[in-house]
């Protein structure tokens, strides 16, 4: 069931469009992020669904509702601003209290509610403190908090780790899902943070200049990008130039690569071929005509060490190709099954020092493996 949607919603601020007629569900119960790079159109509709923000085309729904023209104290939603904005001359408990004492809750459901929610978002204990008397995260547990208070049917988050150093935002991150998981509630989260879009949710959509480029799972937005800047902007991706020549098959300069279908067969033409590094090998003196030839110009290492990655080069400079890199010959095979912890996390230059200068390829998958084709 879909708890909050948007239908061919649009908004303009003059002459920036903002908001280019985005179609979005939110499963009900789900942890569903929007990301994209800043100015993409993230928090204004974020605040259209909160009703800070009329949109100036399409609707908004929640439970099958249209709110579109609903004011945000009637739609019942919650919010968390990535500034906190909590009440400076208000405590802690006050603070959370707020939304209960307005709509008129007894005071000891008011003390009860606090105390629980206290508990749930770790402040226990700090109920009497004021905003200046709390970190950034212990400021922001309350901002949640206090947006929870009114169990609302749908928490709106706007990027509400931004301003909290490394480990808290780690650590926070968390809480917030395991909060969401707990209270069974949906939760629409805004973030420019590829990697924390992926930790944390169970829908991505990617946006980009005011759209909506793909929605889906982490793994399907993260293994089968469709569109070349999904691919980029989330993890790491090699990129190169080729032409589709069938279902199954592309030409990367004088190669014909098998590659898993992904509906791009009608696109015939140029497109990009993107893999991750954890899906190449790299190999020497291989003489296989269906693999890329390359130089290793770097390395990049899962977690736990292992798998080597290098950027291809197809006769001249193109997507992915370091300056100066040289083309050498030879074959590598695909391997399948990433999972999160697989992902690359750093470079390992000491990789590149002890193979610069030998001849090294990336090679193309066979038929089957989780590569993708992805129109530009
Ligand atoms: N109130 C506003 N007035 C004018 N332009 C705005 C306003 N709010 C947002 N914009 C513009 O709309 C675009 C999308 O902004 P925003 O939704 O804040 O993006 P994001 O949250 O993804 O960074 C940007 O170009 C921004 O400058
Ligand atoms: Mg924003």
């Amino acid at each position: 069931m879909t708890t909050l949607a948007f239908e061919a919603v649009a908004k303009r601020f003059g002459g920036t469009v903002a908001v280019d007629s985005v179609d979005l569900s939110v499963p009900s119960g789900s942890f569903f992020t929007l990301l994209g790079p800043s100015g993409c159109g993230k928090t204004t509709l974020l605040r259209m669904a909160a009703g800070f923000v009329l949109p100036d085309a399409g609707r908004v729904r929640v439970g099958g509702a249209d709110v579109t023209r609903v004011p945000p104290h009637r739609r019942g939603l919650g919010f968390v601003f990535q500034s906190y904005a909590l009440f400076p001359t208000k405590t802690v408990f006050e603070n959370i209290a707020f939304a209960l004492a307005l709509r008129g809750d007894a005071r000891a459901r008011i003390a009860a509610r606090v105390t629980a929610l206290c508990r749930l978002v770790g402040l226990h204990g700090l109920e009497d403190r004021y905003p200046h008397e709390l970190s950034g995260g212990q400021q922001q547990r309350v901002a949640l908090a206090r947006a929870l208070a009114p169990e609302p049917p749908v928490l709106l988050l706007d990027e509400p780790l931004s301003a909290l150093d490394a480990e808290i935002r780690l650590r926070l991150r968390e809480e917030i899902r395991r909060i969401v998981e707990e209270l069974g509630i949906t939760a629409l989260y805004v973030t420019h943070d590829q990697e924390e879009a992926l930790s944390i949710s169970d829908r991505i959509a990617v946006m980009r200049d005011g759209r909506v480029l793909q929605a889906g799972s982490p793994s399907e937005i993260y293994l089968h990008p469709r569109h070349a800047f999904v691919a980029r902007f989330v993890g790491t991706a090699n990129t190169i130039a080729c032409r589709i020549l069938g279902e199954d098959r592309v030409q990367c300069g004088d190669r014909r690569l098998a590659v898993r279908p992904n509906g791009h067969a009608g696109h015939a033409g140029p497109t990009i071929l993107t893999w991750r590094p954890e899906h190449g090998s790299v190999r020497t003196g291989c003489a296989d005509p269906a693999a890329l030839p390359g130089r290793l110009v770097g390395a990049k290492l899962p977690r736990a060490g292992g798998a080597a990655a290098a950027r291809p080069g197809i006769g001249r400079d193109g997507p992915g190709r370091a300056p100066g890199a040289r083309l050498v010959r030879g074959a590598a095979r695909a391997r399948s099954g990433a999972v999160a912890g697989d992902r690359p996390r750093f470079r390992d230059r000491s990789a590149r020092r002890r193979t610069d200068g030998t001849r090294r390829c990336l090679g193309c998958p066979p038929p089957g493996r989780p590569f993708s084709g992805s129109a530009p």
